[in-house]
């Protein structure tokens, strides 16, 4: 494993790949930092993170299956960090879709996923997450959640990382069969939850997603489809 530790950078997501663009770095190395400047969070918003209290990091994917989507990776990704707060810390997660991970409703970690292509093959994606572990007060966010909330303890930044690493090089190897778990942890899986498009406030209820990555929703008995830029969530 390639870890890359670094006090400050201005976003790791940044930082991996500008070092990618430089020279080839190995598949799966991974950068992570006590203090990440000016991460980045998904649609233009900030990832705030108090500096040495949690795990921001980028990863590296550099070899993956052939024709593989943005949309499997997602998946891939979302699962990995569910099944690794199961397995590892008795911890109960779900898939906010698309890209948070929520506990108690609360959300707990992001995911930023930029991805590249050669022609219509996927040729690399950097996969940057932003854990919440020792933080315990967050100001201005009442929605966010940490480890330490959740526990009452106190984890080992490092530790923490190799571990999740460790589940993810053994998830790559079956993708797939992975990937197929996504409804299992799905936020509102089956229920009717409230929802805002530009037509207004309504309420739906989560039937899975789509190849693309869309959210179906069964709005008044019918299955309806959602891009993330066309739904927001109300919970
Ligand atoms: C979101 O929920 O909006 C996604 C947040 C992703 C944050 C992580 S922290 C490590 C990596 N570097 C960044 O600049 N962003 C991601």
């Amino acid at each position: 494993m390639n870890i890359v530790k670094l006090h400050a950078t201005t976003s790791t997501n940044d930082e991996l790949k500008t070092r990618f663009r430089e020279s080839k770095l190995p598949h799966l190395t991974t950068i992570y930092t006590i203090e990440q400047t000016q991460g980045k969070g998904q649609q233009g918003a900030k990832w705030i993170s108090e500096k040495g209290k949690n795990l921001t990091f980028s990863i590296l994917l550099s070899d993956l299956p052939l024709k593989i989507t943005p949309f499997q990776i997602n998946k891939l990704i979302s699962v990995t960090i569910v099944e690794w707060l199961k397995i590892q810390l008795q911890i109960q997660a779900r898939i906010k879709w698309p890209n948070d991970i929520l506990s108690v409703q609360h959300k707990l970690a992001g995911i930023l996923i930029e991805n590249s292509f050669s022609g219509s093959q996927l040729s690399h994606a950097i996969v940057g997450i932003g854990l919440n572990v020792n933080q315990e007060v967050f100001d201005g966010l009442p929605k966010a959640i940490s480890l330490r909330n959740l526990t009452g303890r106190e984890f080992d930044l490092e530790e923490l990382l190799i571990s999740f690493l460790n589940m993810l090089e053994n998830n790559l190897r079956n993708s797939s069969e992975v990937a197929q778990n996504y409804n299992n942890y799905l936020f509102k899986f089956n229920q009717s939850t409230s929802f805002q498009s530009k037509k207004g406030i309504f309420e739906g209820v989560v039937k899975g997603t789509d190849e693309e990555g869309k959210l179906i929703l069964e709005v008044q008995n019918e299955r309806l489809t959602f891009a993330l830029k066309e739904l927001k969530w109300i919970y």
